[in-house]
């Protein structure tokens, strides 16, 4: 049997209630109580594209390199908008968007492409899309554990120590106590996303260490780390190219860290020719170049141990900590 999550620190909502305090093991009991926890709070849902100015700051997002390269085909962003309108979120988690967007506009930012770039995913990936309504919202609220890390650590701009290291990686398992809690659900796909979304599919992930089988999951992950590669982050002035990024999830793919055939569907998307996922092929070639004032190094597989850097594409800088792979992408610190 699975050792359950034990939380090093608290969860909390965003108007400060503790929801568990640090040392709490989510064995399926406490997460029950979680969920149940939370029944007697009436909240109706709103559309998540109404709130504040979503809508319009998705549209901007992908309207704009880079994303702008991977939506150009209107036929398949009409169908990626018309399934993120069907999306509808209680008022407390509105309510953490508004918060990272007047807080964290890196996080802000990141958890609106990752959501429009798995739907994106999705569509390639899955016949029947709309089988699948309940995953619609989950990569939306990947990152809301956020919400229990230290701004400062959030958007801190020069590499992180063990401690911070730890306190970010919070992130995944307070995502899943916040959404079990909001949603009355510890099953519900939103939390088991968030859980989960630093896992990989060789066990090399965070926070259990478990080797990653869900699709849905998997789409999120690829998409996490895509778009932590392209999109503007607090610790790196320019991002990564597509076509360097691209390479990068390659060799994590060909690694066996992340799902293969999304990153095939990743490729797809990327193409002119709209080639069938199944049809595109991953190799080993690397031509790209990372940015050159970049803290981190690439990705390389070290990164997704739990002591590597828990979020985004980030890696220890910190002499001895993962420095033993330098260059393991091919590529030497920067
Ligand atoms: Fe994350
Ligand atoms: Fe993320």
């Amino acid at each position: 049997m699975e050792k359950p999550l034990q939380l090093c620190y608290p969860v909390h909502t965003l108007d400060r209630r503790e929801l568990l305090p640090a040392g709490s093991c989510l064995t399926p009991e406490t997460m029950t109580d979680v969920a149940r926890s939370a029944r007697m709070e009436m909240f109706s849902p709103m559309r998540l594209m109404e709130y504040g100015t979503v809508a319009a700051d998705l549209r901007s997002y992908v309207e704009q390199p880079p994303y702008s390269h991977i939506f150009s085909k209107p036929a398949r962003t009409k169908a990626v908008f018309d399934s993120l309108q069907q999306v509808e979120f209680i008022q407390p988690l509105l309510d953490i968007y508004g918060y990272f967007k007047a807080h964290d506009p890196y996080t802000y930012r990141h958890i609106l492409t990752v959501f429009a770039l798995s739907q994106l995913l999705a569509q390639e990936l899955f016949e029947d899309r709309k089988a699948l309504s309940r995953e619609f919202a989950a990569p939306s609220c990947h990152d809301f554990g956020k919400a229990c890390v230290p701004l400062a650590i959030c958007n801190k701009s020069t590499p992180l120590n063990e401690h911070e290291r730890m306190q970010l990686s919070h992130h995944a398992a307070a995502g899943y106590v916040l959404l079990s809690y909001f949603l009355k659900d510890s099953n519900h796909p939103a939390a088991i996303t968030a859980r989960d979304h630093h896992e990989r599919c060789d066990g090399s992930g965070y926070p259990r260490g478990i080797a990653l089988r869900n699709r849905n999951v998997e789409i999120v992950a690829v998409s996490d780390v895509f778009d932590a590669l392209i999109s503007p982050r607090p610790y790196r002035p320019s991002s990564y190219d597509l076509r360097t990024a691209l390479e990068e999830v390659t060799v994590l793919a060909l690694k066996g860290a992340i799902s293969a055939d999304v990153v095939r569907a990743l490729i797809s998307c990327n193409r002119k020719d709209q080639l069938h996922y199944t049809d595109c092929t991953l190799s080993h070639e690397q031509r790209g170049t990372p940015p050159p004032d970049n803290l981190y190094r690439g990705v390389t597989p070290c990164q997704y141990s739990p002591a590597g850097d828990p979020e985004g594409d980030r890696i220890s800088a910190i002499p001895g900590k993962n420095n033993k792979e330098s260059g393991a992408s091919g590529r030497p610190p920067t």
